[in-house]
Formats: C-alpha cells, structure tokens, sequence
C-alpha cells in the first residue's frame, strides 16, 4: 500500500506565509503574550519558536518570565496585566507550570477573548456545544492538516488515545463535529489493542515512545501522531513511523508532522482574537 505522508512542516509553511500577507492586507497590529514560570529547557525551547514565528508573521510578541517558584498569585497578577493592556490580542501561559501554581485557576483567569490557547473552560465548552470560538491549537492544527490533504473524517471510526484538556477531548469534539464517529480511549481503558484496530483514524497523544506498532493498525488507517518522545537520543513519535508506513493509508511523520501545525494554529488564533476585538464582537 502507497501510504500518504502528512507533511505539516510544508503545510504549515504555506499557511504562515498566506496569513503574513492577510496581517500585513488588515491593518492590524496583532500581538501575543506568552507567560512562561521557570527554566524547563523544553518549554523554553517551545516558547522561543512561538517569538520566532510571531516575527515571521508580522505579529508582535512580549514574553513574560516568573521564577520557578513564583506563587499562584504572582502568575493571576500577570494575567490582570495583560487582560487589562488594549495592546495584547492573546495571552499564552506555557504548560505544564510548576507544581506549586494552581494551573486551573490560571486557565480560568485568561480573559476568554484573548485566549488563543483555547483552554478556558468556556472556549472548551463552546467547542463541545458544536460552535466553538478559540479551539486548542494541536486538535485544530490536525483537523487543518486533514483538510488540506482531503481527509473527511465524516462517517469513520476514530480512536483518541488520551483524554487531556489540550488535545485528547477537544479533538474527540471536533471529531464529532466533523461527523466521526469517536472513541476517547485513556489508561482506564481496557483491550486497548482491540479499540486502536477498529480505527480508520487514529490519533495518539500517549507519550511513549513507538507505542502503536503494525500489528495494531487497521490496513489503509489514517494514523495522527501527537507524541513527541526522546528514543537514545532521537525525537520520536508514539508511533513506530517505520513499521506503521507499511499498513497505514496516511501518517504523520515525528518531527515535522502535528508540531508545525500547532504553532501555525497559535499564530492563525492570535490573529483571529485581534480581528474578533477590532470588530469589538460580543459572544
Ligand atoms: N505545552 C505544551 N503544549 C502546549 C500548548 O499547546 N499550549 C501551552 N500553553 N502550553 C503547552
């Protein structure tokens, strides 16, 4: 079997491009806050390529840095600041904050127009209903990856693999949205195997290293991977892209598959939130 490669790097590419010239056709002058407490090298890493894509495409971008023992209400009191400043479009707190802050009621302080990161509980809600407003970035950046290579999930049995806020139930939603029929599979889930191989689409966020293997897969399967894992000294998916090429009918490569998408996706939402706000939309 031909297996299709979703190449989100490429597709990415070309979304930033088209929406640098739609920033620089609007007038607007959109900027992103992101909010990062502590030194992990990961997040710092993540954190640096969302400026440097801001820059890319013509949106301004301010980084705000609390120590790692900064309190709950040292992080909420940045967030007041950035609420109140008529300059920042989109707030982004990077995840995962240290253990000692309260992450729910930081999610919850974002005001729900500026949250380009989609994780207030009302932007998740909305999603839920069927008429969403701020979707999460990974989930949207997939369903925009499908679209562009002619995917219709419409009628399929899909499979998520992880129920997290960020990306396991706001894709199980969208999915539904778009006319899948979903399964939300977790650590609780039991014959695992058995779920993952009724899947004509299949998308993993477990976090381990070549986890979905051949023998798991449905032949011709559209295979999403989310998982970003260190194997001696390589950056891997949770899927074993060799083995799983040779079943499936379309696949996400690790590194260069749903990563680009997802910072694509940030961008296209920080741009959303200026537009809706010089509209002064009301929802
Ligand atoms: N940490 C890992 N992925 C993400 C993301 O998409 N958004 C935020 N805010 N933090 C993250």
């Amino acid at each position: 079997m031909v297996v299709m490669i979703l190449d989100g790097k490429a597709c990415s590419e070309r979304r930033l491009e088209i929406l640098r010239e739609e920033i620089d056709e609007s007038g607007l002058n959109p900027h992103l806050a992101t909010v990062i407490a502590g030194s992990d090298p990961g997040s710092q890493m993540y954190v640096r390529m969302k400026h440097r894509t801001c820059e890319q495409v013509h949106i301004g971008s301010v980084g705000i840095e609390l120590p790692a023992d900064a309190t709950t209400g040292r992080v909420l009191e940045a967030i007041r600041r950035l609420n109140d400043d008529a300059d920042i479009d989109g707030i982004l707190v990077q995840l995962p904050l240290p253990g000692q802050i309260d992450a729910d009621r930081v999610i919850r302080a974002v005001r729900t127009d500026k949250d380009v990161d989609g994780f207030h509980p009302l932007n998740l809600g909305l999603l839920f209903s069927g008429k969403p407003n701020f979707i999460p970035c990974t989930p949207k950046g997939i369903m925009t990856l499908l679209a562009e290579y002619h995917i219709d999930v419409a009628g399929m049995q899909a499979v998520v693999i992880g129920r997290s806020i960020d990306v396991g139930r706001p894709m199980a939603a969208l999915l539904t949205n778009a006319d899948a029929t979903v399964t939300l599979c977790h650590s609780r889930t039991k014959n695992l195997a058995d779920e993952v191989k009724r899947a004509d689409i299949l998308v993993s966020t477990v976090g381990r290293a070549h986890f979905i293997t051949a023998e798991m897969v449905k032949p011709g399967a559209v295979v999403i991977d989310v998982g970003i894992n260190q194997l001696n000294g390589r950056l891997v998916g949770d899927v074993d892209f060799s083995g799983v090429r040779e079943v499936a009918g379309a696949i996400t490569p690790v590194p260069g598959g749903v990563g680009p998408m997802t910072i694509a996706t940030l961008m296209e939402n920080t741009f959303l939130a200026a537009k809706l706000r010089a509209c002064n939309t009301v929802w």
